[in-house]
């Protein structure tokens, strides 16, 4: 019989009649299940069937990973309900197929196994999982807007029982390898050495497949369902709004109604995620999730590798900056005056550490690597430098006509100032080019947007280097042309003003507050503000207050003076207790909800026509990526210009208009909403 080829997938025979199918998607970094990707898997499996091998076993020819998950950017064109259901029952078919085989089958699991691919998995009797930090495993689909759509709900309820598998499908969470062995996920978890081996070995053996032990698998059964959905259901309504994000409710719903039956389960499954998969919040969820692989995109700087970093300045941003490096492998020095400055930053570091890693084997591996270097004998070796000393540009530039000489040709020469312009800190420098800006936000560890900040000297090598630089650390940069504030903080800072003014004229900080959660902000103005610092944001609402004429609320500068700095002094708008706000009960008051929300999200989207106008950013997405992964925007409604566009633009300028003749001119539409009315 003549042997077939496949685009995607390829197959081998061993010795001992076991069938091997590797997965490598054809002109792509990573395996996703595309349609085409899937079509031809069916096949597969019919003609594996008629083979009729002693066993199938599953793996990915990629070394990154096994299957990644559906293919997201064939989400884009969805049509409609139906044209969704067409998809999601590709999926079903091919993974029924695989399940029905007669003979056993495995997972050989590397890397990613995430969405489909724990899906495709699952339909398999075994599940085998590399031994190594980068093994993936779990469902993210709500991550996008939709749940497990290609019978993942059912077959992982099947194998681990509700409890965990709910918890995992709706919190999108990924497990290491060990993990996904305690709960059962996989069979087994072995080093690189046995893993070609234990597949054979398993499939010869050819134990019973798992199930979930008989007492989780009776909590699937009516009353205890019930019940345990309404607890779901009270659980998710304290983190997310089911307007905003509908699919970890939905998944609820479906089980609740179908969970002791799979067949009706599987069916109603697939209709929900076509439903939800044409709605608008996952459209732009998913929209989101494609701007953040461009963030990620790097053609030019491929080949840039740091392995070692310098940090001077181990203060909260430098210390942070330094901690969070050699969390993701890197050799770091953290350098400063003396080392009782650098001595903090080592034990938030090491508790950092603890949190994350919590083996004290992988803690002290870490902090081996990041060593405290006062003398900076570390410069020399560093591919990339980071400077993150006090706010004076004197000082800083000082520091770097001393650095030029005694870093290496090729390292990246790099400011963490927040609000220093870039042209004023290379004067001395032989080569101005090479100074960029890398501006981290606070706190490092969970802020993923990294600004890249260049001026019209800036080299496009380095800027493409420094982005570079940050993707190898796991966080999102976004170039952004040097300019007071630079994007984030020049946006925020209107809004905050904003709220500080409505504030003043009498309306509860609880109720501004919630007005923004409501609206899907992860935090309101003013806790935010608390939070930030009510310096920081004094220092920074003055260095902006030229360029944007912004008033500067009088109770903000009596309170800085009063050293109420917000949470870190106690006491800020909030009173502080244990770290969290005093707040009160929020009373139905004067000013009504909806006004308020066009006052702060309307200064927010006029300062970003703004922006754009001035071309601070590429284009509108990466803005709109930006102010995502950057200040929390919610992320259903595709960041604030995809909101502007979703409401109209003609719709934004009247109410401004509205707005202006009301409270001033601070309200005025930015020229750019003309030019985006004229392009629509
Ligand atoms: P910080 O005051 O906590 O730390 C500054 C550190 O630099 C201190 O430990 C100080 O001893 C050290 N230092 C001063 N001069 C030095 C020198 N010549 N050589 C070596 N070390 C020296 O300040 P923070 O808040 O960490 O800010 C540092 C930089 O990061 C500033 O440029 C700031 O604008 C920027 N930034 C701050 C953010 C924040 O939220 N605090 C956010 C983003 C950027």
């Amino acid at each position: 019989m003549e042997k077939k080829t496949y685009k995607h997938w390829k197959l081998e025979t061993d010795d001992a009649g076991i069938v091997w199918c590797y997965i490598d998607v054809k002109d792509s970094s990573t395996n996703v299940l595309s349609s085409q990707v899937l079509d031809e898997f069916t096949d597969i499996l019919d003609s594996v069937a008629e083979q009729a091998p002693v066993g199938l076993i599953i793996l990915s020819a990629k070394e990154n990973g096994f299957i990644a998950g559906a293919d997201v950017r064939e989400f884009t064109t969805i049509k409609d309900e139906k044209d969704a259901l067409l998809m999601l029952n590709r999926g079903h078919d091919a993974f029924n197929k695989l399940e029905a085989l007669p003979f056993p089958t495995l997972a050989l699991i590397n890397g990613f196994c995430l969405g489909g691919g724990l899906e495709l998995s699952l339909a398999c009797d075994y599940r085998i999982a590399l031994e190594d930090e980068k093994t993936r495993i779990g469902l993210p689909e709500v991550l996008l807007g939709i749940h497990p759509g290609f019978g993942g709900s059912v077959r992982l309820i099947r194998l681990i029982g509700p409890i965990q598998a709910m918890q995992l499908m709706l919190q999108g969470k990924s497990l290491d390898a060990r993990q996904a062995k305690k709960v059962g996920i996989i069979d087994y978890m072995v080093p690189e050495r046995q893993f070609h081996k234990a597949g054979p070995d398993l499939l010869l053996k050819r134990p019973l497949p798992k199930r979930a032990p008989r007492h989780l698998a009776l909590l699937n059964h009516t009353p205890f369902r019930q019940l345990m959905a309404k607890y779901l259901r009270s659980q998710l309504a304290k983190k997310v709004k089911s307007i905003h994000y509908p699919a970890p409710f939905k998944l609820v719903d479906v089980w609740e109604q179908y969970g002791d039956n799979e067949k009706a389960m599987l069916k109603a499954e697939a209709l929900s995620v076509a439903k939800l998969a044409s709605n608008k919040s996952s459209r732009n969820l998913v929209r989101i999730f494609l701007l953040q692989e461009r963030l990620k995109e790097n053609k030019n700087a491929k080949d840039f590798k740091t392995e070692n970093v310098h940090v001077i300045g181990a203060g909260v941003m430098g210390g942070d900056i330094a901690a969070w490096c050699a969390l993701q492998g890197m050799q770091v020095g953290l350098q400063d005056r003396e080392a009782r400055f650098i001595a903090p930053a080592i034990k938030r570091a090491a508790s950092l550490y603890k949190r994350r890693l919590k083996l004290p084997r992988l803690v002290t591996n870490v902090m081996d690597r990041l060593v405290p270097d006062i003398n900076g004998y570390n410069l020399k070796k560093a591919d990339a430098i980071i400077e993150a000393i006090v706010e004076n540009t004197e000082i800083k530039k000082g520091l770097f006509q001393e650095l030029q000489d005694k870093v290496k040709e090729d390292a990246i020469l790099a400011t963490n100032t927040s609000s220093i312009s870039l042209e004023m800190l290379t004067d001395g420098l032989k080569e101005p080019s090479r100074l960029v800006g890398i501006h981290f936000f606070n706190p490092v560890s969970r802020m993923q947007l990294v600004e890249i900040i260049y001026s019209d000297q800036t080299g496009k090598e380095w800027v493409e280097r420094a982005q570079s630089f940050c993707c190898q650390i796991g966080r999102l940069p976004l170039p952004v042309k040097s300019s007071p504030g630079f994007l984030v903080n020049r946006i925020l800072t209107p809004y905050l003003m904003e709220a500080m003014q409505i504030h003043e004229e009498g309306i509860p900080a609880e109720k501004i507050d919630k007005v923004a959660v409501d609206f899907g902000l992860p935090m309101g103005p003013v806790e935010l503000a608390d939070t930030v610092g009510l310096d920081i944001c004094l220092s920074v609402a003055k260095n902006l207050s030229e360029k944007l004429e912004l008033a500067i609320p009088q109770r903000l500068e009596d309170m800085v003076t009063r050293g109420s700095l917000g949470k870190k002094s106690g006491s800020g708008f909030y009173l502080y207790k244990n770290g969290k706000p005093q707040q009160q009960a929020v009373q139905s008051n004067g000013m009504d909800s909806r006004e308020i929300e066009d006052r702060l999200v309307l200064r927010i989207l006029n300062e970003c026509a703004a922006c754009l106008r001035e071309e601070l950013v590429e284009d509108a997405d990466l803005l709109d990526a930006g102010m995502v992964f950057g200040t929390g925007f919610p992320p259903f409604l595709g960041g604030p210009m995809n909101y502007a566009h979703d409401r109209g633009i003609n719709n934004i300028t009247a109410r401004m208009e509205e707005l202006k003749s009301k409270y001033g001119q601070r309200f005025d539409p930015d020229p750019h909403w003309e030019k985006l009315a004229g392009d629509t």
